[in-house]
């Protein structure tokens, strides 16, 4: 059977950083409430100018040195973001032609913060089919371009950042599986009202904003993340004893916990970066992988379950051996 493999991981963050301590100046708010609800101490915010194009493009010059693959050789580019530089070309072709790797396929997927987890599933069935060869997945966000510095129950969430895998078709394993979700049944518990045919107002930033049901989608999550791991094992074939680290979606502390718990695996073997990043929606989960990797943490030949819960609502996962 053909596998598609990782081979290399990269990861970009922007220099500024916005503490606890910093937020509470802009919104009445505390580093205790911040830390004790969410886990978060600090989040990377882009600078003025600075785009999702401009990380995905980093991540993925630095995951293409660390797989020893040229930008010429990648035959697709999939790139999770909810937050593209502009609404077409999509990121996928800004960034390919930054790279040099004109000519393969490139398109960007929405999946909220599920955005990574997704594309990563698309590559993966793209090299299992044998149409692709080397493919680059990104996840990348700026997020921070989409809240409202007022309005304390969302700004304290977010922050920008990118990741990117290369992935390669190999003889061994590889991917085992992936799975992906998605119910459009709940879009008022957590959506951005503004689009090219619908939502443009007078409001500070024509509108374009997040908008969240916190406590509800907490709850979804947690009760859709459990079904998720579940479902993920059975169809690799594994159960929780097989796992050596989760890395889950960075979105709160308190959920990442919860789905610690459900899988009985211990917080040591948990890979947390939310301390620092806060949620970078699509690009929470390449980023704490790439931690992981550079940090020597994930070794090779470790079994590897990735999750993601986000805006849709999407869920999605992939069980992997680095
Ligand atoms: N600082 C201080 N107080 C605050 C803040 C803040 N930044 N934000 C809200 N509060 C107040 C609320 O107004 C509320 O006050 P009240 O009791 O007087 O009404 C109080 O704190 C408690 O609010 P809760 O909603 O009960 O707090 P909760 O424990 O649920 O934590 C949180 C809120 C952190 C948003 C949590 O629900 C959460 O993380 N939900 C998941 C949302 C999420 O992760 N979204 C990201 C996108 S989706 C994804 O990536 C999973």
């Amino acid at each position: 059977p053909i596998y598609s493999r990782i081979t290399g991981t990269g990861s970009a963050l922007p220099e500024r950083i916005l503490t606890n301590a910093d937020l509470e100046k802009l919104v009445e708010t505390s580093d205790e409430w911040i830390r004790t609800r969410t886990g978060i101490r600090q989040r990377h915010v882009a600078a003025e100018g600075e785009t999702t194009g401009d990380l995905a493009t980093l991540a993925a010059q630095r995951a293409l040195e660390a797989a020893g693959v040229k930008a010429s050789e990648i035959d697709l580019i999939v790139l999770g973001t909810t937050t593209p530089d502009i609404i077409f070309p999509s990121t996928a072709c800004l960034v390919q032609h930054r790279l040099g790797a004109n000519g393969c396929a490139a398109f960007d997927v929405n999946a909220a913060c599920s955005g990574f987890m997704y594309a990563l599933g698309v590559a993966d069935k793209f090299i299992k089919s044998g149409q692709s060869k080397k493919v680059l997945v990104i996840g990348a966000e700026t997020l921070t371009r989409m809240v409202d510095w007022t309005e304390r129950e969302t700004c304290v969430l977010f922050g920008d950042g990118a990741g990117a895998v290369v992935l390669e078709a190999s003889g061994e394993p590889g991917i085992y599986a992936t799975c992906l979700h998605a119910d459009g049944g709940h879009k008022e518990l957590l959506y951005n009202p503004v689009g090219v045919s619908a939502g443009f107002t007078d409001e500070p930033n024509h509108g374009v904003r997040i908008r969240m049901a916190g406590r509800e989608v907490f709850k979804v999550a947690v009760k859709t993340l459990d079904s998720l791991v579940d479902e993920t094992l059975q169809a690799a074939g594994m159960q929780e004893s097989d796992i050596d680290w989760l890395i889950p979606h960075q979105a709160n502390l308190r959920i990442i916990e919860a789905t610690a718990k459900r899988l009985k695996m211990s917080m040591d073997r948990v890979v947390v970066t939310v301390d620092k990043h806060a949620n970078t929606s699509s690009g929470s989960v390449p980023l704490a992988l790439d931690f992981a990797v550079r940090s020597g943490k994930v070794q090779r030949g470790q079994n590897l379950l990735l999750e993601a819960f986000g805006g849709g609502f999407t869920w999605a996962s992939a069980l992997l051996r680095y």
